[in-house]
């Protein structure tokens, strides 16, 4: 599956929303302390950037050296290559010290992982009992009726077949995934809460996102294109329509949130 993120890593750089202020705030709020956060599938770092102004320290880390190649540098991110499955004895290298980190997150990336293993990974790595986990997902974007109504279809149908089925996980905001930890404080459980990225996309920006998915991915490597000329002309059609070529589009983003406790 990694393998489907390195061969459009461009676009994904260029064409994943980054998340709110309001998200991050709310994480850290959840944080009694901000020495170190990892950040686990960090793509082309785009939670890992936030992350840093607010941390001492983040680590972010991903199975794609392609994806790293096209993260910002930062001063106190410091970007590692991991295996899909870290092997615990060897966490402290590529990670850090059992029970030394704050936060972890993993943003639209958790439904990947292999969820066992990599908790067992989280519980080792992070401070009890305040440690926190916040995962998130974001589900289809909304731009206005007209381009919305081409692409229900386009994300139902034409593009169904080509997406793993883990992704309906996203598909359920998150609600049914496995996530054994505490609510946090001020909380009565572990989400899913919800929050909104937006992001200004042209029409040529909102085809580069669409080609980042690894749905796109996968039906090219089987031979289909799914952004045939016929589908581009109903997105660019319905694009135009306001004379608008810049609009805001929102990405529904759902986060869990949970401390470790004393285990
Ligand atoms: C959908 S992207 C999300 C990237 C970024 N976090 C974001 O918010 O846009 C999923 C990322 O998870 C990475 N990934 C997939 N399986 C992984 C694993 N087992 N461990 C670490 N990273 C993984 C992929 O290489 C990819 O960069």
């Amino acid at each position: 599956m990694a393998e489907l993120f390195v061969k459009q890593a461009k676009q994904y750089a260029e064409g994943r929303p980054n998340y709110p202020e309001e998200l991050f705030q709310f994480i850290a709020s959840k944080n009694p302390a901000k020495d170190l956060a990892w950040d686990v599938g960090t793509g082309s770092g785009q939670a890992a950037q936030s992350l840093a102004e607010i941390y001492q320290n983040v680590i972010a880390t991903d199975t794609s050296l392609k994806q790293l190649e096209f993260a910002p540098k930062i001063a106190n991110v410091r970007y590692q290559q991991t295996p899909p499955v870290i092997p615990i004895d060897e966490l402290e290298q590529y990670v850090s010290a059992q029970s030394s980190v704050d936060l972890v997150t993993i943003a639209q990336a958790l439904h990947w992982f292999d969820l066992p293993a990599f908790y067992q990974l989280v519980k080792w790595v992070l401070k009890k009992p305040n440690g926190v986990i916040a995962a998130w997902c974001y589900t289809v974007p909304e731009v206005n009726d007209s381009v919305d109504s081409v692409f229900k279809p386009y994300y139902a149908i034409d593009s169904e077949p080509y997406w793993d089925p883990v992704r309906k996980l996203v598909d359920q905001k998150y609600a049914t995934i496995n996530f054994p930890f505490e609510p946090v404080e001020g909380t009565d459980h572990t989400g899913p809460f919800r929050f909104v990225s937006e992001k200004v996309m042209s029409l040529d920006e909102y085809f580069t996102y669409l080609r980042s998915w690894s749905a796109y991915q996968t039906a090219k490597e089987k031979g289909v294109d799914l952004l045939r000329d016929d589908v581009v002309e109903k997105f660019k059609n319905a694009w135009n329509e306001d004379g608008q070529d810049r609009k805001v589009v929102k990405f529904p983003i759902y986060l869990k949130i949970g401390k470790v406790g004393n285990l």
